[in-house]
């Protein structure tokens, strides 16, 4: 079998895994994939060994993401633009790549498993870290009519801002805090890592309307503190990252192996579990 696996700290309670067994049996490929703790100190190392024992390609997760993306001898296109790596892989000529996947996520689960039209969509993304810089570009060049970056600290957003104006295109891309959206949005997405705290931006009530669609980039077991939010404000259409995380992992797996595996019986599973 091929080695492959994911490297974090910590990383016990990954579920990718589980989600990349699931697709090795579900397409016959011949994939083993384990969980890899590097330490804070030295993650070059455990990638170097990994690579050097002859596995085949890594996913990255917290807290070495921008720290692949500095290691990489090549990135993708998508992947210099978000300034993060989620897989790291050799090319034909062994050259250490950089691949992130995880906007290519979201907007699979939005558009394919949830059915939201994100052109000329009106979004509204919180947050202004590396998650959410690693999904701005997959969400422009989806064509929405606006996306709005608002943010605690405002400067961080203006700073995507300007760093994706290129790739706005059509787009109308703004950045704000929290205390000024006060209209109905078509898709309100929380990239923030409040919810870790159990905290909430202090997001006006009027952003949900009716037919808003509201998006946690995180998950957990538990419904998270923003999309209860949102329920208590009356949202009806109300869902988290889990999606997400599927579908980083099979365009992953893509990438590794050039078959995409079907993704919806994969996040029923999970979902059950
Ligand atoms: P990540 O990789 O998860 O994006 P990050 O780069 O540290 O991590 O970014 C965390 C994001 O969550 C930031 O947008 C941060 O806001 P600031 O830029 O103002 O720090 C946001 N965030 C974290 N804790 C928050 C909280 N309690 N309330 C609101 N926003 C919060």
């Amino acid at each position: 079998n091929d080695l492959y696996a994911v490297v974090g700290n910590p990383i016990s309670h990954s579920k990718s895994p589980r989600i990349h067994s699931l697709f090795a049996s579900q397409t016959g490929e011949a994939v083993e994939y384990t969980a890899l703790q590097a330490p804070l100190a030295d993650f070059a190392g455990s990638v170097h060994d990994f690579f050097a024992r002859g596995g085949k390609g890594l996913n990255v997760t917290i807290p070495f993401k921008e720290e692949a993306w500095r290691l990489a001898d090549c990135r993708t296109e998508r992947a210099e633009k978000a300034g993060a790596a989620n897989t790291l892989y050799r090319d034909e000529s062994g050259k250490l790549t950089a691949d992130n996947t995880d906007g290519q996520g979201l907007v699979q689960d939005l558009t394919r498993n949830h059915g939201v039209t994100l052109a000329k969509a009106r979004i509204l993304l919180l947050g202004a870290g590396g998650a959410v810089r690693g999904v701005i570009g997959p969400l422009l060049a989806q064509h929405p009519a606006s996306l709005t970056i608002a943010n605690r600290t405002v400067a961080r957003a203006e700073g995507l801002v300007q760093l994706f104006t290129p790739d706005a295109h059509g787009t109308e891309l703004s950045a704000c805090g929290f205390d000024q959206p006060d209209e109905p949005y078509d898709l309100v997405i929380n990239g923030t890592s409040a919810s870790l705290q159990g905290d909430l931006p202090p997001l006006s009530a009027n952003v949900i309307g009716a037919d808003t669609v509201i998006y946690d980039m995180m998950y957990s077991l538990q419904t998270t503190t923003f999309n209860q939010w949102a329920l208590d404000q009356g949202a009806r259409h109300v869902f988290d990252g889990l999606g997400m995380l599927v579908e980083q992992a099979a365009e992953s797996f893509r990438v590794w192996r050039g078959v995409r595996p079907d993704t919806v019986p994969v996040i029923e599973e999970l979902r059950n579990d």
